[in-house]
């Protein structure tokens, strides 16, 4: 198993010294392991841009139809369509979203999705299921979304099925301000202002449902299509090439090695966590120990696509670096057959495994800051790694909510550099950033059996005081169900500040997030 790039081993009681048995919430004993964290407030590893928090919403199973939205006829309370607790739940949480796919993006033909609803025709979704698509949900339907929750919109191109032409026109029809015949269309179609869409991905996975290309051929169909994708109005546009599968190291040299000119600014790998034993409330220990040793992969992928980046394409004087973008990650357990015939294709029960694996996932994000543009967890909605699920009228905050809740007080901060004697995917997990005389430190214990007193000292500074809350169950497999939605929800945690160092207890299973006062 490989260990986190960034964490430098100096062990200070990690696994060593029980100190005490003491009792969980749920009534348990487990025994406790001292945890000395040293975070340096001077050493700056990046900006946490709030993409890195970013979002995924695919037409895929009850994603978008019948989850976010619902249409404007449901019984069902929603605005203009969409499903109102959604837009409550996720208002102010999602920085950027990513749509319409995925796979489906490459099959997508935008003109389907605009105009008089009744008027839209039929097509089929050839990958997640054959079932027709009515194109009720199209790009002004996504755009409203995204200003309803704050959201910056991010458009998956189609280049698989598609054409330079189709995806040129998206881009004109969306951003020209007017008098062109596709702005003047857009605004017929209800939508006078250019909607100034800033990131446009050109492709989805081309190495596999975009086409099946290998990187040298992707780049110079990627060429061919980025000419005619230009600044139509006063937003210059953010276009992302497909990147590798995981760490596809052959999949990067061999873009880069046949990309002259027109260079992407951005470049989007994919790296999922995969669950390959039970369905996710069914997981045991070995389904989590072999699901969680994804993330230091994710750690290594991060440092050494960047590495590569900077050596095939290094940064430019006037533009800077290619961005590396993560958009596609998260969990992808077992499905259930049922529930995926109830409530559609890769639904997947949330569990606080789940709410780990996404904690473990942005602690990475966090440290690696500096190296990374955006990321998207897949998927916002009743698919994968979802935020939320829905059932009819019910809409749950899945306990990966509440990752994301606490700790979007990273966003936009500088990460700062942290070292605790702890290496390894089962091990305690940290990220920390600072803004001014904030400091947020984020903590994951993923040890099924050992609470850990975790004392956090600070170079640099010096605590005066401090909150937390904290995100815990003692089974892996609790979760946030339609019958139990509150069964695992955040909790004040309680925190020490003393000499200036901060210390917090930490249960087995458990994410907490600690906001400090420096002095
Ligand atoms: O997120 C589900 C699918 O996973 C996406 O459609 C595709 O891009 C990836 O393979």
């Amino acid at each position: 198993m490989s260990q986190p790039i960034s964490r430098r081993g100096f062990v200070l009681g990690a696994g060593a010294a029980t100190a005490a048995i003491l009792t969980t919430r749920r009534g348990l004993s487990s025994p406790a392991t001292e945890q000395r964290v040293n975070i340096d407030l001077a050493k700056e590893t990046g900006t946490v841009r709030p993409e890195l928090h970013g979002h995924f919403a695919e037409h895929l199973g009850s994603c978008v139809y019948g989850g976010l939205w619902v249409g404007k006829n449901s019984k069902i309370p929603n605005i203009n369509g969409h499903r109102k607790q959604a837009v409550d739940y996720l208002k102010g949480l999602i920085p950027v979203l990513r749509w319409p796919g995925g796979c489906f993006a490459d099959d997508y033909h935008w003109r389907d999705g605009i105009g008089a609803a009744a008027k839209r025709p039929k097509d089929v979704n050839l990958h997640w299921g054959m079932y027709t698509e009515d194109n009720s949900y199209g790009t002004h339907q996504f755009i409203e979304l995204c200003r309803l929750i704050g959201a910056e919109p991010y458009l998956a191109g189609n280049v698989g099925s598609g054409t330079p032409q189709e995806l040129r026109d998206w881009m004109e029809y969306c951003n020209y301000p007017k008098g062109s015949s596709l702005s003047d269309e857009r605004a017929a179609n209800g939508s006078p202002e250019p909607f100034n869409v800033k990131y446009w991905g050109v492709g989805n996975e081309n190495w596999g449902c975009g086409g099946n290309m290998t990187g040298d051929e992707y780049a110079t169909v990627y060429r061919r299509f980025a000419t005619y994708l230009r600044r139509f109005g006063e937003t210059q546009p953010f276009l992302i090439a497909c990147g590798p599968n995981g760490n596809n190291k052959e999949w990067t040299q061999k873009f880069w090695g046949n990309m002259r000119g027109g260079r992407p600014s951005g470049f989007a790998m994919h790296f999922y966590s995969n669950g390959r034993g039970n369905t996710a409330t069914h997981f045991t220990l070995e389904d989590m120990r072999q699901q969680f040793a994804s993330f230091p992969n994710i750690e290594m992928a991060i440092v050494e696509q960047r590495a590569l980046l900077d050596t095939m394409a290094p940064p430019n004087p006037r533009l800077g670096p290619v961005g590396l973008l993560l958009d596609e990650w998260g969990v992808w357990d077992r499905m259930d057959p049922e529930e995926e015939k109830k409530y559609g294709r890769l639904f997947q029960q949330i569990t606080i495994r789940s709410a780990i694996a996404a904690a473990l996932g942005l602690n990475v994000i966090h440290r690696q800051a500096g190296k990374l543009v955006m990321t998207n967890i897949a998927q916002m909605v009743n698919v994968l790694h979802a935020l939320l699920l829905t059932d009819e009228d019910k809409c749950v905050r899945t306990t990966t909510y509440y990752v994301y809740e606490f700790t979007k007080a990273h966003l936009g901060q500088l990460s700062v550099q942290t070292e605790s004697g702890a290496a390894g995917a089962m091990e305690l997990s940290v990220s920390a950033s600072r803004k001014d005389k904030d400091v947020t430190i984020t903590l994951v214990n993923p040890k099924p059996d050992v609470t850990l007193n975790v004392n956090c000292s600070l170079a640099g500074g010096s605590a005066a005081g401090a909150t937390a809350r904290i995100l815990h169950d003692a089974d892996l497999n609790a979760a946030n169900t339609f019958a139990t939605p509150d069964r695992v929800v955040p909790q004040a945690l309680k925190v020490t500040v003393q000499g200036g160092t901060v210390t917090a207890e930490l249960p087995p299973l458990s994410v907490a997030t600690l906001l400090v006062k420096l002095a």
